[in-house]
Formats: structure tokens, sequence, C-alpha cells
């Protein structure tokens, strides 16, 4: 909270314009003197759907709609935030996150970068469905250029159910922004009491409320409605990226590997044409030795393959079980396939080809 002193001489008129001119709102002392002005951090919500918004007749969490409620109204009924914060809301979409797309992202990246450009708000709080938290957070913490706190929150039961966990994380999510703590951390998710970096966090559970992990790192901070720590001092530089300009973002698809994987799909694949592939591989990026094979002829014809893990933690080194140099191939180290497939569009969006700077910007970051 911004607290700017009024001189206790000046008169009460001086002073009330001196509100007014800050856009504040003046406390009065009883004997009509303006002795301080207290001017709350101001907060740009940006709704895009999600359980958060999720609404259902009944108090069950079961056979909700996802995006039922709007962003709007998800601040009106936290009537304690009014004491936190200067709160802006805009609806950039209200969809199921399954339903997240490129086009929403670039929507959602350009309001950031021109609510920033204009210094519009001190803090930026995204609400949005868990599926797809982690990749709308990673995508925005690799384009967008700020040290204020961008903040995706969310819930995973509904608005109407018992237990609705969405005015706790909602109203965290605007704490942490507020706070002057959370400059130049990035993008974070905050969830159930917890805040994590874009880079490292993950829902790795169905329905738990503590769904989110960042994995192969922890949680970089902690917040309760008293308090907000950081661990980690600030976010690790990592270069970030133009944001591309249109949708949708180059094609790149993730293909799972399993036991007895052979190489039709990856054929099929590469004759629609796309620039990318993602491979979920078994162990340490690994998939039978007909789909290495049919990768290969993929990288022959320019589809850059890159090698991540199914196993959801660990990191895919280069040339351990997979001679990496001889096939071409890129590893994504720590960033999971959904992320890694947003990391190489983004790159290709920017013009980067040669496989030695897709590498690089795979290593970047930890
Ligand atoms: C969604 O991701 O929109 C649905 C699930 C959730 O928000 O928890």
């Amino acid at each position: 909270m911004m607290i700017f002193k009024i001189p206790v001489k000046a008169s009460s008129a001086a002073a009330l314009a001196i509100c007014m001119m800050m856009g504040a709102t003046p406390a009065i002392s009883m004997n009509n003197q303006v002795h301080s002005i207290q001017t709350l951090p101001r907060i740009l919500v940006l709704a895009t759907g999600g359980t958060i918004s999720g609404k259902k007749n009944g108090m069950s969490e079961i056979g909700y709609n996802a995006g039922g409620v709007t962003g709007k109204q998800l601040v009106e009924d936290i009537p304690e935030l009014a004491k936190l914060a200067e709160i802006n809301v805009e609806q950039i979409a209200n969809i199921g996150s399954q339903d997240m797309n490129d086009a929403i992202w670039l929507r959602l990246a350009k309001r950031i970068q021109e609510a920033v450009a204009h210094n519009e708000a001190d803090g930026i709080v995204i609400t949005h469905g868990t599926d797809t938290m982690e990749e709308t957070a990673f995508f925005l913490d690799t384009v967008i250029r700020t040290d204020k706190p961008i903040i995706l929150t969310g819930a995973m039961r509904p608005s109407t159910a018992i237990g609705a966990d969405g005015p706790a994380n909602l109203y965290e999510a605007i704490e942490v922004a507020a706070n002057p703590k959370a400059k130049d951390h990035g993008v974070m998710i905050v969830m159930n009491d917890t805040i994590h970096a874009a880079r490292w966090a993950s829902k790795t559970h169905t329905t738990a409320v503590e769904t989110f992990q960042s994995i192969n790192a922890g949680p970089i901070g902690y917040v309760d409605p008293a308090s907000v720590r950081f661990i980690e001092p600030k976010k690790q530089p990592v270069p970030s990226f133009g944001l591309p300009t249109t949708a949708p973002l180059p094609a790149v698809e993730i293909l799972y590997a399993h036991s007895g994987m052979g190489a039709s799909i990856i054929n099929d694949l590469i004759k629609t044409g796309v620039k990318g592939i993602i491979l979920a591989g078994v162990g340490d990026g690994n998939s039978s030795k007909e789909a290495m094979a049919a990768l290969n002829l993929a990288v022959k014809q320019g589809v850059i393959v890159v090698r991540s893990s199914r196993t959801g933690s660990g990191f895919v080194n280069r040339n351990v079980e997979v001679n990496d140099d001889k096939n071409d191939f890129v590893v994504s180290y720590d960033l999971s396939p959904q992320k890694a497939r947003i990391l190489l569009q983004i790159l290709i969006a920017n013009g980067k080809n040669k496989l030695s700077d897709i590498q690089s910007a795979f290593e970047a970051g930890f």
C-alpha cells in the first residue's frame, strides 16, 4: 500500500485537491484536517473462465459448467478485496481451459503488454481453468517482459460447491500481485496458499486442491491471508522472445510414446506438414527403434524433433541413451512435453530454426 503524507499545515482544501490529483481517497481526521492519504495497489483482473467461474444449481462439484460466472461477479463476491486493492476486471474469454487456444493467448498477451506499457496496473491477475493453466502461464512468461507480477489462479471446485476454493485462491492471487515483493518473479501461479513459477508449475492431480506442484524445483513462495513469503529472491534471468503476431502458431504436435510404438503415426504426422514434433518419450525421452528411425526421417525432411519425457519429472539430457548429435534431435531438459511444444512454437514463430539456437533456448532457465 502506498501512503502519501500531506503536510499537516496544508489546508483541508489544498490537501483535498492533492487527494483528487492522485485519485486517492482522503483520510480526514476529527478536527477536519487531512493528514495522510492511502492509495491501494491497482490490480487488473483478466478473466478467462474455468472451474473458478463454474456454476451448478446443486452444491456438488459434479456436472458443472466451467465459465458460468463472470470475473466481475467473482471479484464482487469477495468484499474483503476492497481493502486489498483497487481492482479493474475485464473478461477476455469465458471458457473451460481445455478450449484455450493460440488466438486467446495472443489477445491476453497483447492486453497485458498494453496495460504494462501504459502503467495501468501494479499487478495483473488472470483467472483461468486449471487444466491448461500451466501452458498459458508458460506462454506468457516466455513472451512478456515486465517486472510487474503476472499471476494466474483458478479453482478445483466450482464457485457453487461446498468448500469452493476459488474465493481464497483469487483473494491470495490478488494479495500476491499487490505485494511489492512479487516484482521480478515473472509469471506465477497462485493456488492453495502456494506460489509457483510458470516454468516449473504443473497440474498433477485430477481433483485435489493441492494439484499444482513445481516439478524438479518446489514452490517459489507461500501466501496466507496475512503474509506473502518468497523463497526465491527473484526470477532467474532467461531470454524471452517476441510475441507472435498472428494465430495459429506454427504446427507442433506431441507424440506420446508407449511400448510397441510403431512408425506409422510419425509418418502420418510428417505428411500433415507439421513443423515440429515433441516426443513425450518413455523414461529419458526414449522410444522404440522403429519410432526413432521415423523421427530421424522427420528431421531429414525439415521437422524439428524435441525429445521430452512422459514420466512427469526429471531431466532429459543430450546424448545419454540416444545419440542426439547424430540424429539432430533437440532435448527438452526439464520442460514437460506441453511446455516444450509452446517453446518450440514461439521459437519457430520468431524465425529460430537453427538447432543449436533451439537447444540453447531449451537449456535456459535452470
Ligand atoms: C478448466 O480447466 O477449465 C476446467 C477445470 C478447472 O478449471 O479446474
